[in-house]
């Protein structure tokens, strides 16, 4: 059994499906359900016995503890966070809650509980921060890819946050040998991201004929990763990493904000040619800068490549292609977002009982 918190966001939710197509154990997911959490991402998995799904916060240690006693994971993986860097500058204090002080309770009481297993289940335990090349801060196009052992330099209130809990996470290694990892990806993408973040912000627009906003000259540079290569990088991770380690993954796609949104315009025109809209390209607008926006993240992957045999396997053009068509073919689940059906769902569901 593993435990897995935030696994109704777009990353845990493609990395529960992945880890259970391969066939691997089942697994607990604890999620809070915010308004990225959504659990029709999981609906594929309603009549598994080897999924089950708890409604809570990870900040919430009676929860946490009761769930690590019943489960007995022989792993924790938490993708629980706050992750908009727009939402970070307009309301930091989310991130600070949930990214620092609920992420300490959760590494807490896993210490707590890993402390009291026999040593063969000690030395098999691992708790996996998974975290972001935010981290680094911003490069200048001159500067070589970010190592595992570049200083942190993170520059906005979310990277701040990542990074915090990153310091934690190590520290809980040298000062208490509890067996972490930690990641470090680039930005992924894929089926059900939610759409604030660039790409399925773009398609969405699109498709409506609203404008495509770019922040400040759009020549901002982002290592785009399809999601479900960052999943495989974690199977990796939680299989083979070293404890106390942290990981690089990335793939080296180096990519313009402009670059990527034409990319999408001409997938439009070419899988919409009927669209009232197209060319698509006419809908972009140039607006204000992102305040502190991080220029360029680069990094360089080869520890976990040489180390635990990870490559990704999805080349950028096929994986925006994919994900292009995904949306295309999944609107029903577009439109629940948009329209706050799943909202008033969860609202109905789970009553703000958590833990049920
Ligand atoms: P997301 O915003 O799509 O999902 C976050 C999930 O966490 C949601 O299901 C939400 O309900 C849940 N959550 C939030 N607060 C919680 C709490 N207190 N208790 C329990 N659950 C809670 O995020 P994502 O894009 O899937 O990112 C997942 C992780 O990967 C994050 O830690 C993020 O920092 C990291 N990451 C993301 C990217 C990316 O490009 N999206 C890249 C690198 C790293
Ligand atoms: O690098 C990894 C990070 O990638 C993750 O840690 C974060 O959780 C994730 O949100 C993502 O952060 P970004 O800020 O890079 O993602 P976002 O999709 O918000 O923006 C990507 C780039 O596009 C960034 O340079 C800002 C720009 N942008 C974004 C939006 C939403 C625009 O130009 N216009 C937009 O409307």
């Amino acid at each position: 059994m593993i435990l897995v918190t935030g696994g109704a966001g777009f990353i845990g939710s493609n990395f529960i499906m992945n880890w259970l197509g391969l066939g691997k154990c089942p697994i607990v997911n604890l999620d809070k359900l915010t308004y990225a959490g959504n659990l029709n991402n999981l609906s594929s998995l309603a009549n598994d016995s080897r999924y089950t799904f708890v409604y809570g916060d990870i900040g919430d240690r009676n929860l946490v503890r009761e769930l690590l006693y019943k489960y007995q994971p022989f792993a924790v993986i938490n993708f629980a966070a706050e992750t908009h860097v727009d939402r970070s500058i307009y309301c930091p204090e989310n991130f600070i809650q949930t990214n620092i002080l609920s992420s300490f309770n959760l590494i807490d009481e896993c210490l707590s509980y890993w402390k009291q297993l026999t040593p063969p289940q000690k030395e098999s335990f691992r708790f996996v921060d998974i975290s972001t090349d935010e981290v680094y801060g911003s490069l200048t196009s001159n500067d070589p890819p970010s190592k595992e052992s570049a200083q942190f330099t993170p520059n906005s209130p979310y990277a701040a946050s990542k990074a915090s809990f990153d310091h934690l996470v190590r520290a809980y290694h040298q000062t208490f040998a509890l067996p972490v990892l930690t990641t470090h990806c680039s930005n992924n993408f894929g089926p059900f991201q939610f759409p604030e973040k660039l790409i399925p912000l773009v398609i969405v627009n699109a498709l409506q004929g609203k404008p495509l906003p770019i922040y400040g000259d759009g020549m901002q540079i982002r290592d785009w990763i399809y999601v479900n290569d960052h999943c495989e990088a974690i199977n990796s991770v939680i299989e083979k990493g070293t404890p106390g380690s942290s990981y690089n993954i990335g793939h080296e796609t180096k990519k313009t904000n402009l670059d990527i949104v034409k990319a999408i315009c001409k997938l439009l025109d070419e899988l919409r040619p009927d669209s009232p809209y197209a060319p698509h390209e006419k809908l972009i607008e140039f607006i204000a800068d992102r305040p502190g926006h991080d220029r360029r993240y680069a990094l360089d992957a080869e520890k976990i490549k040489k180390e635990l045999g990870w490559q990704p396997k999805e080349t950028f053009d096929n994986g925006l292609r994919k994900t292009v068509t995904w949306y295309l073919d999944n609107q029903a689940w577009m439109n629940n977002i948009l329209c706050g059906d799943y909202h008033a769902w969860i609202a109905t569901h789970y009553n703000g009982a958590p833990g049920k």
